[in-house]
């Protein structure tokens, strides 16, 4: 059944984003904006999607949640032998991006990746609720393929009784952070008419202090 949604547009007008005036690291207007969006309530601002693409050239996306942001880069948790952990062995390059309806906003990540200390892992692991941990070691490997729900909900009662309310549960070793060092961001501002802004940071890698050039793109 087909759908046709060429009547449905919205106009954009709820800001602006001006070349003079953006901050010189693309890391402070990242942090602002965050800001912004947490104090507008978007739902789960830190939701991104992320692009891999594997040696086949064809890429993958799908969400996952931000969980720090440093000064180099982003921080995300997943299984390192999922399907994107095997796109990132085999193309260590990733663009996340996040989309925020209420501000009429969307970031572009793009960069190196790179898995984090495994300590740092294991420090955020144990912090997580000790369900999440024991769907951690479930879900192993993420991304292949599971005969049914029981199965699942099986091996989930077999890993709480090996591992009971109040134990801890220890870090699967499969089980961690990826960094993505920014070397590209672009900050996008939706505008009436389709003229929205478009202010893309980039390092000057000609430069030894590596510093930061904007540009604008057309929309
Ligand atoms: C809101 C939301 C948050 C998610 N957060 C994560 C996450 O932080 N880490 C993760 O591995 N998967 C997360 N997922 C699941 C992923 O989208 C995806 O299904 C999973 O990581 C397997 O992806 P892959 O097969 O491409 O490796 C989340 C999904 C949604 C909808």
């Amino acid at each position: 059944m087909s759908m046709d949604f060429t009547d449905q547009r919205l106009s954009y007008e709820k800001g602006e984003l001006d070349q003079q005036s953006v901050p010189e690291s693309p890391f402070e207007l990242l942090n602002a904006w965050m800001i912004e969006a947490i104090e507008q309530n978007v739902q789960e601002p830190y939701a991104m999607s992320l692009a891999t693409c594997g040696a086949d050239n064809k890429p993958s996306v799908r969400i996952v949640l931000l969980r720090e942001m440093t000064d180099t880069g982003i921080v995300f948790y997943t299984n390192y032998e999922s399907a994107k952990g095997q796109d990132i062995v085999e193309n260590p390059h990733a663009e996340a991006l996040f989309f925020w309806h209420e501000l009429e906003r969307q970031i572009r990540i793009s960069g190196s990746i790179a898995k984090i200390d495994a300590d740092k892992s294991a420090t955020y692991f144990q912090k997580r609720p000790h369900d999440s941990q024991v769907g951690a070691w479930v879900s192993q490997p993420q991304s292949g393929e599971v005969a049914n729900r029981e199965v699942m909900e099986q091996t989930f009662v077999q890993l709480q009784t090996k591992y009971p309310e109040h134990s801890p549960v220890p870090t699967p070793a499969f089980w961690g952070g990826y960094e993505i060092t920014v070397e590209k961001i672009e900050f996008w501002q939706g505008r009436a008419n389709r003229m929205h802004d478009r202010i893309v940071y980039e390092q000057d890698s000609s430069t030894e202090a590596a510093k930061w050039m904007t540009k604008r793109l057309l929309p």
